[in-house]
């Protein structure tokens, strides 16, 4: 019967386990309160274990320039100015606190000779900052943060999937969801709730993300009268897997270019010396001996041009494959053996410091990284907008609601850089878990109106009473992807987008008359058709937003509008939900960044 459910209580309720979630439980423990935390699948098994290359902090320990205003302008710089700055500034701050707390709880960050934490290169990142493990980074994290979570008293829901958020009088009080195994109901009492879910990649056919990732808490959050913020930002990273297709998408990471990995195509150029932005100077673009150098001021710092911002180098991918010049299933090639030629021990070194990707290659392609390049192309890794937050709080437009980690938006802007998404989750994370004790002590008191859980029950099981017919739920969710895939990808075009957005429309009208077949134990075809509203939701705010950007800038690149606009340059997009239901789409002006953050952009530039 749909109005069966077991009841649960707490104080704060996590939705959500990755680094983000895992880091805001823990805070919220840590303050006496008691803390629920939602795994969609087992705890552990999270999109933070594909930041592989490392966790981005101005330490300094390999390059003493670096300092947290360095960091910032590079944040900013790499979000083309639509960041939330005070979120950059913070993040810029906190980082490495952050990850010292890390190491203090058990994470064996590769050392500097003289022990230090190591730090490596990076796309965007001005000097070596990124501290990492080998190139498990993200699964480290996770490690450090599930042993130390454990011991904090937090109360773990695996395998559950939250169908709606409960509201009392504006502000959120708990949530409603359901068992995946035995598909029983659940409602969660809680009087404050931190949305951590994650990213939106399952939206699209290729992808670094797992199953999970179907824009749960965008939609969830929207649904319940957050604003969603700036969703054209997606994130194509420019080196997935393409072949053999099975594993098309996983993430090769960018650590690989990072140790010195080049970029070539099938003619053996080097191809990405052939466009280099003006906004990184160029001294030595030519000489691929010495690698690229951008020169700012006194200061100088020598980067190779594979290591310009991810969706630069996701473009000029792209555009050598559309011009034949790419490797035999549609990629271009990643060279990491050729590094042989310039220190000894090269294999064993490339084994040490890129471990995963020796075995990732070896045993699911048959490659041997340290002897033949890899065979690479983008895939969907990541979405810089989300759910609209308040920079220091990380409290949404719903009061009660908090969202922290890839789920929120403003500290990317238009694109992210690489290593900025693991100090994300910890810095934010930390706050948001924080926030919402504080909010939930404040604010004790609320009531549980039923008529909400009834009503989400019966939603969710509408599938299995309707007549079969031709688009069951798989049918439905490729069809999304594919038009995802071609018409708001990489490359955009205003009436492609129109295509999608129509296709969108219609793919919402099957969605709500999909049949399901079975029973709700172990059904996957249950749990497919149950994510639906979700992708719908998130991929309309992806393409509303997209055609709305008349210009070109970070992860939104328009074939039809190539050029920034400044114009757009000086507000973000926000999509809050009409009283008619449909997404309604503002521009809210961005607050003028204060003289200390000027500076710092300008000290930097
Ligand atoms: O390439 C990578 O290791 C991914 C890192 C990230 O997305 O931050």
């Amino acid at each position: 019967m749909a109005g069966d459910y077991q009841t649960v209580e707490h104080d704060v309720l996590v939705i959500g386990a990755g680094g983000a979630g895992l880091r805001a439980a823990i805070e919220a423990a840590s303050t006496g309160l008691r803390v629920g935390l939602v795994c969609k699948s087992l705890l552990g098994k999270a999109h933070t274990v594909v930041a592989e290359g490392g966790i981005a902090a101005a330490m300094a320990n390999v390059d003493d320039r670096d300092g947290w205003k360095v960091h910032f302008a590079d944040t900013m710089r790499g979000g083309q100015y639509l960041s939330n700055w005070r979120m950059a500034e913070l993040h810029a701050k906190e980082a490495p606190d952050r990850v010292n707390e890390l190491e203090a709880w058990g994470s064996l960050f590769d050392r500097t000779p003289d022990g230090r934490i190591l730090q490596r290169n990076f796309g965007g990142h001005r000097y070596p900052r990124l501290a990492h493990v080998g190139d498990r980074t993200g699964l480290e994290m996770i490690r450090t943060l599930q042993d130390h979570g454990i011991h904090q008293g937090i109360d773990v829901h695996m395998e559950v999937t939250v169908l709606t958020l409960l509201t009392d009088g504006g502000r959120v009080c708990g949530a409603f969801g359901y068992d995946r195994d035995r598909g029983t109901f659940r409602l969660f009492k809680a009087a404050a709730v931190v949305m951590a879910t994650g990213g939106i990649g399952r939206a699209y056919k290729i992808t670094s993300n797992s199953w999970e990732y179907t824009g749960d808490g965008q939609s969830l959050a929207y649904h319940a009268g957050a604003a969603l913020q700036d969703m054209e930002f997606v994130q194509f990273h420019p080196t997935g897997m393409i072949w053999p297709p099975s594993v098309r998408g996983i993430l090769v990471t960018e650590g690989v270019r990072g140790e010195g990995g080049i970029l070539k195509n099938k003619d053996g150029r080097r191809f990405m010396f052939d466009n280099i932005p003006d906004n990184y100077k160029s001294s030595t673009a030519d000489n691929e001996e010495e690698g690229w150098r951008y020169v700012t001021g006194d200061k100088e710092a020598r980067r190779p041009p594979e290591l310009l911002t991810r969706d630069h180098v996701s473009r000029m991918i792209n555009r050598e494959v559309k011009a034949g010049r790419g490797s035999p299933h549609g990629g271009v090639f990643l060279d990491i053996a050729w590094i042989k030629e310039k220190i000894p021990q090269a294999e064993a070194h490339i084994k040490r410091k890129l471990p995963s990707m020796y075995h990732q290659f070896m045993q699911l392609a048959g490659i041997d990284i340290t002897k033949e390049p890899m065979e690479i192309g983008p895939t969907t890794h990541y979405v810089m907008g989300g759910v609209r937050v308040d920079g220091d709080t990380q409290m949404t437009t719903v009061p009660g609601l908090f969202a922290c980690g890839e789920v929120a938006a403003g500290l990317h802007g238009a694109n992210r850089l690489g290593g900025n998404s693991l100090s994300d989750l910890v810095v934010f994370g930390k706050r948001a878990g924080e926030h919402a004790a504080a909010f939930a002590k404040e604010h004790p008191n609320y009531t549980i109106d039923t008529t909400q859980a009834d009503a989400a029950a019966r939603a969710a099981l509408a599938p299995f009473d309707r007549p079969a017919n031709d688009d069951g739920p798989y049918q439905v969710q490729d069809a999304l992807q594919t038009t995802m895939q071609q018409n708001v990808g990489i490359v955009r075009l205003e009436d492609e987008m129109q295509t999608a957005l129509a296709a969108i429309q219609t793919l919402k009208q099957k969605a709500a008359t999909v049949h399901v077949r079975g029973n709700r134990e172990y059904n996957p075809g249950w749990h497919t058709a149950l994510d639906l509203p979700n992708l719908l939701t998130v991929s309309e705010a992806i393409t509303r937003c997209a055609i709305e950007r008349k210009e070109s800038r970070g992860g939104h690149f328009r074939e039809d509008m190539p050029d920034k606009d400044p114009a757009f340059g000086t507000f973000n997009f926000v999509i809050t939900k009409g009283t008619d239901g449909e997404m309604q789409l503002k521009r809210e002006t961005i607050p003028e960044m204060p003289a200390h953050l000027k500076a710092a952009v300008e000290e930097n530039r």
